[in-house]
């Protein structure tokens, strides 16, 4: 292959843009929102190598169109938004950005969970609002976070990382995951794997650390709702569709759970009028889990060296189908 023809979806860090222009030619869709999907239909027939968003779809039908396509590589850690059995039968490796984003991912995680149980939002809010006559012993309760149950599902990295945290605030950490958990692991913070539905009714605050697969679709559904506590709160960093959003608006507003804090939503982004966004009891950010300069930046440089290591046809440092090297 001579210089290489490069679909970048989305303008990146200026150091991950320099290590692209080095190692190609790039057509970088240059607005700060999607690629509309006929225009990336039409633009990957050309690409050798595709630097992708999670909020890019690369579905049996857009892959139709990438005749030359050998490597694509997503600038996310979920890879939800790719068809990767397609791929794989394409012989196109898929690179992905794990482990970088663990620590600020947990972070907000963390925050959401501490302004959910503390209602800072609502609080900031009530002031803004002109509301505020005096300090009242009922203004504004919230739940405690110290000594609280915390039902960590999934106990992966980010899992694990919400895990240090919680041991930090003197949580009870009881986590629920698909597979046996190394009792060391669990040791360090003094946690407990448990079954899925004593999670559900033990947890003051339930955390999803899950990726979006169609097992984990809509995990959170009306009948799990019903068996939380009606003091628990959702908090949701990993993907939107794990929750069934109707019934999530259902429960806050029934308040058969106290409250949800989400990152990601379904759909997302949420339409300004959706009615989630007119509850006092659900506080709602734009995704901003790995959104920090430094783990934006590690995350853009991970994938221009997926990207770079499929269009050399070795290996890919973090790839999701390393069998398309071993054919
Ligand atoms: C990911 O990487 O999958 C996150 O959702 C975005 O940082």
């Amino acid at each position: 292959m001579g210089r290489p023809q490069l679909l970048v979806t989305r303008m990146l860090p200026e150091e991950a843009m320099e290590a692209l222009r080095n190692l190609g030619h790039v057509d970088l869709w240059e607005q700060d929102e999607p690629i509309p999907r006929v225009v990336l239909r039409n633009k990957i027939k050309a690409a050798d190598g595709m630097l992708c968003l999670l909020t890019d779809h690369i579905d049996v039908e857009v892959l139709a169109d990438a005749h030359r396509l050998c490597s694509l590589s997503t600038m996310a850690v979920g890879y939800d938004h790719i068809d990767i059995n397609a791929c794989t039968e394409r012989g196109i490796s898929v690179g992905h950005t794990p482990g970088v984003l663990t620590e600020s991912t947990a972070d907000l995680a963390f925050s959401l969970l501490l302004a959910a149980g503390r209602r800072v939002v609502e609080s900031a809010d009530f002031i803004k609002a002109g509301l505020w006559a005096s300090w009242s012993p009922t203004l504004l309760l919230g739940q405690e976070v110290h000594g609280a149950t915390i039902g960590i599902v999934g106990f992966g990295r980010i899992g694990e990382a919400m895990a240090r945290r919680a041991a930090g605030f003197g949580m009870r950490i009881l986590t629920y995951h698909s597979s046996p958990i190394d009792a060391q692991a669990l040791g360090r913070y003094s946690a407990t794997q448990v079954s899925w539905d004593t999670l559900v009714q033990e947890s003051d605050f339930l955390t999803l650390h899950v990726p979006l697969t169609p097992l984990t679709a809509h995990m959170i559904d009306g009948a799990v709702l019903r068996s939380m506590k009606p003091t628990a709160m959702l908090i949701n960093t990993a993907r939107g569709g794990l929750i069934d959003t109707e019934a999530l608006y259902d429960a806050l507003t029934a308040y058969t759970i106290r409250a949800a804090a989400l990152d990601v939503t379904d759909p997302e982004p949420l339409p300004p009028n959706h009615p989630l966004l007119s509850l006092s009891n659900c506080l709602v950010v734009p995704h901003i889990g790995s959104a920090t300069v430094a783990t934006r930046t590690k995350m853009a440089t991970m994938a221009v060296e997926n990207l770079s290591a499929g269009l050399r046809g070795i290996p890919m440092p973090n790839c999701v189908n390393p069998e398309v090297f071993r054919s």
